[in-house]
């Protein structure tokens, strides 16, 4: 089913505020939940979201020492969540300690690592954090470690994506924002593409905010969306 490859951020600052989407939206399946409305809310939205049978990614880019980190994965095993992101830069320990942490639950949260924030270009990588690699090399090289250290998948701008299936496998997920269709405004995602070049260039899971959540029609363009996959 490919509108369960698409998964719509709650990019809200409140309770009421995410409710009032997932009303307007039913037809989604898998929202994700970020650092502002998890801060604000905590688990409240959680259980809304399992109450509606709707599946979690819960966005909150984890970056600690290994206890710590192994610690925090432990704890959001309660929540139930199919996603959780990790920042590769924790390190190949704090990565294996995050993953054996979760290995042995029911139902794990799949564990995902951000190679590079998009908000990082290639001057202030050189610059600013002094890593000496083209920046598509560091995000491949991130990935890897996070493969290596047994996380399930990365986050990537589409761009990245034929690449890291190549190199990282079939069974390794990709899941990719910066996602825009041809009918809708780029905002201010820099390298975008669309859903169906996306997901042809091998990605398994599709973020998509704002061409759905800030459309006139948000329930139209949704619908418009899930046509565009449909062909593929
Ligand atoms: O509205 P838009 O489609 O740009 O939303 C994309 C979502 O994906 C936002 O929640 C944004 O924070 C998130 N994201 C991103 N780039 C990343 C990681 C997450 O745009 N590298």
């Amino acid at each position: 089913m490919n509108h369960e490859k698409i998964i719509v951020p709650l990019d809200v600052p409140t309770l009421s505020e995410a409710i009032a989407l997932l009303d307007l939206l039913p037809q989604v399946s898998f929202w994700k939940v970020g650092l502002e409305l998890f801060v604000n809310c905590g688990q409240e939205i959680l259980t809304i979201l399992h109450n509606r049978q709707k599946r979690i990614f819960l966005d909150l880019k984890f970056h600690d020492i290994p206890n710590t980190l192994a610690g925090a994965c432990c704890s959001v095993q309660k929540y139930q969540v199919d996603l959780l992101t990790i920042h590769a830069t924790a390190g190949r320990k704090a990565l294996q300690a995050a993953v054996a942490a979760v290995e042995n639950a029911n139902q794990r949260p799949k564990l995902l690592a951000v190679t590079l924030l998009t908000s990082i270009n290639s001057r202030e990588l050189a610059f600013d954090l002094k890593i000496p690699l083209e920046l598509p090399e560091y995000a491949l090289q991130m990935a890897l470690l996070a493969k290596e250290s047994g996380l399930d998948g990365a986050i990537c701008s589409p761009q990245e994506a034929a690449q890291l299936r190549q190199v990282c496998g079939e069974d390794f997920l990709l899941v990719c924002p910066g996602v825009r269709p041809s009918w809708a405004d780029a905002g201010d995602q820099r390298r975008v593409m669309t859903p169906e070049k996306a997901i042809a260039a091998g990605a398994d899971y599709l973020v998509i905010g704002r061409p759905i959540t800030a459309a006139d029609n948000p329930k139209l363009a949704w619908e418009r969306i899930c046509q565009d996959l449909s062909n593929l």
